[in-house]
């Protein structure tokens, strides 16, 4: 079986940023899982859908023109790598993100990803879900301040307009429905490796997981 490691936690860990820097190292496949409720976001408002509205959500998901090409996004060819990072993207990806049968219908599309020589998947529920099976599984964490502060500086770096008290209050909000909803809610697997990186540089989490690597390959 083609080996994977799991990556899940809230967002602004550093979650997709760690994902990358192993699968570098290793020379592996990775998965960003969020941007394809990103792009079912994106695709579900583009066509008129209700963000509530399950039925005609699943049968998108489950026809959904996705592809990761050269590390870009592409919807039906189209290059939405940027349009699917904005807060308004991530708020809707968590809505469509939360019915059951959407996450049913993208469940083997996630699962063909694992391909040889190995894969680095990040998300909410690689490591309870998606593949359970998993060898290693890293739950990454941080305060919801310290995200916020993160994402604030980031888009600051942009050049974009930030507010701090409403980040913040958007990443409780996200996190409350992440972690609420009856479908693969967003939690730590049982045997996942805890690891918070409020204190801790992306260079220290990635020696930190490192250390996990060489224990488990
Ligand atoms: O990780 P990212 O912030 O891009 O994910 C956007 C949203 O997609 C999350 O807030 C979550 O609701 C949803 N998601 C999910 N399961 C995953 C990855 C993301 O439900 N495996």
């Amino acid at each position: 079986m083609t080996p994977v490691i799991a990556i899940d936690g809230p967002s602004g860990t550093g979650k997709g940023t760690l994902a990358a820097l192993l699968a570098e190292r290793l020379a592996w496949h990775t998965l960003d899982s969020g941007a394809i409720y990103r792009v079912l976001g994106l695709a579900a408002q583009r066509h008129g859908l209700a963000l509530d509205d399950s039925g005609p959500l699943t049968s998108l998901a489950a026809a959904l023109p996705l592809c990761f090409k050269d590390r870009k996004v592409l919807l039906d060819g189209e290059d939405v790598s940027n349009a699917i990072r904005t807060e308004e993207a991530g708020a809707a990806a968590s809505q469509v993100a939360a019915h059951p049968g959407v996450r049913a219908a993208l469940l083997e599309w996630q699962r063909r990803m694992a391909r040889p020589p190995g894969l680095v998947a990040d998300g909410r529920d690689m490591g309870t879900v998606v593949f359970s099976q998993a060898p290693l599984k890293i739950f990454l964490d941080a305060s919801p301040e310290i995200r916020a502060d993160r994402r604030y500086k980031q888009l600051k770096e942009k050049g974009l307009d930030a507010n701090l008290p409403k980040l913040v209050a958007d990443i409780r909000e996200r996190d409350a429905r992440d972690r609420s909803r009856a479908v693969a809610p967003l939690r730590a697997a049982e045997d996942a490796v805890l690891v918070d990186s409020s204190q801790m540089s992306i260079a220290e989490v990635f020696d930190r997981v490192l250390e996990e690597v060489r224990r488990v390959f």
